[in-house]
């Protein structure tokens, strides 16, 4: 028979980047290609989950037999991840989200002026930390993108923002991060879990990453 861990379990992802808007043509973003998550959401399937993707706009095929929720924003993707949390067995937050919008989005397509401009920007909610602080027996994994000290940060994050994981990679190795096939990572959890991983395909990746943390946790998802 096959090897279906997560089965009758719900896995939650995020993927991709968000964008905020300027004006109507315009908006502030970032690299993510959303390869790592949907590569996560692929890894879920394969090993029985109900799978639901919560994505930012990317460029990629919806991956076989996962309920895709497209959005826009970190605002939309926030409220996205708060409807599908309470019956989640672990939320994965693979998505590069939007710390700062711009305070108002401008209604009409903003006019070259003369000289520099400037756009003010706001904070957005940060979502992993407030699920963080909201969960009951849900499994959370963050991801860490670092340029420096991705380890030591890494730890940081897991403990402020309440993880049960951190995935972090340095961004700048040449096999690592932003829009590549491959990734580093080290796995890290609140229980001192401390697993690097080679540089190998993001979908290889991902089954690896989900089965650590099934077998960690096989005593919570048992229940
Ligand atoms: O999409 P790819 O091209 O495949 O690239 C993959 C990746 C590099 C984007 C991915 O592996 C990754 O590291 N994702 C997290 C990137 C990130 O935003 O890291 P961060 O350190 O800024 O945020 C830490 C965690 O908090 C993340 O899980 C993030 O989803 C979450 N977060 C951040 C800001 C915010 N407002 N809300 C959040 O939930």
């Amino acid at each position: 028979s096959k090897y279906l861990p997560l089965s009758g379990k719900k896995v939650v992802i995020t993927a991709g980047p968000t964008r905020e808007r300027i004006d109507p043509v315009r908006y502030v973003s970032n690299f993510s290609s959303g390869k790592m998550g949907y590569a996560m959401a692929e890894a879920a399937v394969k090993l029985g989950a109900e799978t639901v993707l919560i994505s930012g706009p990317v460029g990629l095929d919806k991956p076989a037999g996962v309920t895709v929720i497209d959005i826009e924003s970190a605002a939309e993707m926030f409220e996205a991840v708060r409807t599908q949390f309470d019956d989640a067995a672990i939320v994965i937050k693979a998505a590069a989200v939007a710390d700062y919008r711009p305070r108002e989005i401008q209604p009409q397509k903003m006019k070259k002026q003369v000289g520099d401009s400037v756009i003010e920007l706001e904070r957005t909610t940060d979502i992993l930390k407030t699920i963080g602080s909201m969960k009951t027996k849900q499994i959370l994994v963050g991801f860490a993108a670092e340029t420096e000290n991705a380890v030591g940060y890494g730890i940081g994050k897991l403990e402020s923002k309440n993880l049960d994981y951190i995935i972090v990679n340095d961004v700048t190795d040449p096999d690592a991060g932003f829009g590549k096939d491959t990734n580093v990572v080290t796995l890290l959890s609140k229980n001192g879990t401390h697993k690097p991983f080679r540089a190998m395909p993001k979908k290889e990746l991902a089954i690896l990453l989900l089965e650590t943390i099934i077998k960690e946790e096989s005593d919570q998802l048992n229940d």
